[in-house]
């Protein structure tokens, strides 16, 4: 017993001694540590996201750490997201898709996540996005020829959503593919009137033919046979009418499931959220129910504290960096946050 005692104790010793008497330094945005909260923060919104796209991380715009106690901390994170190309539905691992680049009309994401890192393990117990469009005169500006996103219920975006997809069945020896939602839409006038489109779609369990004389009786495959896919479409209006259609199934995915939004099961072509919108929003709103702190999601106000100081640090780097250098100038560190931009700032 004295024995185990004085093991205890020496095990103890050196970590009692090594306690700091302040608190370690903050974090900052772009440690490593910071980055693997965001990776699990980012896979979390994706995989309880379910309309539009996958979002990539862009930035990390603050993060606020909260001890609880030892090897237990909660997280506060502040992250600044770039819609992708992926659908949400596609089986691409977010690695390996491609951010919308500016010219495209970029949509971005903001999100408040907090984290719990237990031993080590993070795991997120709520987050809070929103997504909305990048200004439109700032890509007018630097981009005057790009089209810009159009609204989803826009009746030239479906008009060409209707006829892409009757092409497409029209052609196909396999199933006959429902309309799952609209994912983007943009419309350009000049030197030609182009309609392109973005959609998402599903297999049912008829055939063309059999859609031909029925379609009424198709229904989506069951979750468990489900085959969702994805078409990119592009309509010349004027001056000569030309449509190009490009379908893409994935194949089975077991437990990816769409979830239909509203009580809207019906053929109707539009789904009611994106009425108006020219994006899904990333409106994600969530208290993870299996993290043992689900209560709250309250995002501490002293985030936007720490964000306005940052924003004030950042200015008075570059206020700095006017002043002519003396010899042996030490450039001061880079403030905490926030952190590099991975893509492009918007
Ligand atoms: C993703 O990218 C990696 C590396 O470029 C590649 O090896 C892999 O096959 C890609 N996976 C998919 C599903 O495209
Ligand atoms: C598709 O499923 C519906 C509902 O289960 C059924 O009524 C219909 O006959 C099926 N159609 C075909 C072609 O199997
Ligand atoms: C699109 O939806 C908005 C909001 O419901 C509505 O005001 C607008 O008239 C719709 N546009 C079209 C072309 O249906």
């Amino acid at each position: 017993m004295k024995a185990l005692v004085a093991l205890i104790l020496l095990v103890h010793l050196p970590t009692h001694e090594a306690v700091p008497a302040a608190l370690p330094a903050p974090l900052r945005c772009d440690d490593p540590e910071s980055e693997a909260a965001a990776e699990v923060a980012v896979s979390y919104i994706n995989g309880h996201s379910h309309h539009g796209y996958k979002f990539a991380l862009n930035s990390i715009d603050n993060i606020r750490v909260i001890p609880q106690g030892l090897n237990n901390d909660i997280i506060f994170l502040e992250l600044d997201l770039l819609e992708t190309t992926c659908h949400i539905l596609s089986p691409t691992p977010l690695a390996n898709c491609t951010v919308r680049s500016f010219t495209e009309h970029a949509v971005e994401g903001d999100c408040d996540v907090k984290l719990q890192k237990l031993d080590g393990k993070l795991s997120v117990l709520a987050s809070k996005c929103h997504s909305r469009e990048d200004s439109r005169e700032d890509v007018a500006r630097l981009c005057p020829d790009c089209p810009l996103l159009a609204s989803l219920n826009n009746t030239e975006v479906l008009t060409a959503v209707t006829a892409a997809l009757n092409d497409h069945n029209g052609r196909t020896a396999d199933a006959y593919l429902r309309l799952l939602e609209i994912g983007r839409a943009k419309i350009q006038y000049h030197p030609v009137h182009i309609v392109s489109v973005e959609f998402a779609v599903a297999a049912t369990n008829c055939s063309v033919q059999e859609a031909k004389d029925n379609v009424g009786a198709c229904q989506l495959l069951p979750d468990d046979q489900s085959n969702f896919g994805f078409c990119i479409a592009s309509m010349v209006m004027r001056p000569l009418q030309d449509l190009k259609v490009d379908c893409q199934l994935y194949g089975h995915q077991p437990g990816v499931i769409y979830s239909q939004p509203g009580h809207d099961t019906s053929a109707g072509l539009l789904p009611s959220v994106v009425q108006g919108f020219t994006n899904h929003n990333l409106r994600l709103s969530h208290n993870n129910p299996v993290a043992s702190e689900s209560s709250s999601s309250e995002f501490p106000i002293s985030m936007l504290l720490a964000k306005s100081v940052a924003k004030r640090a950042v200015a008075e780097v570059a206020q700095h960096d006017k002043v002519p250098r003396p010899v042996g100038f030490v450039p001061p560190p880079p403030p905490p946050c926030p952190g590099k931009i991975r893509h492009f700032k918007i």
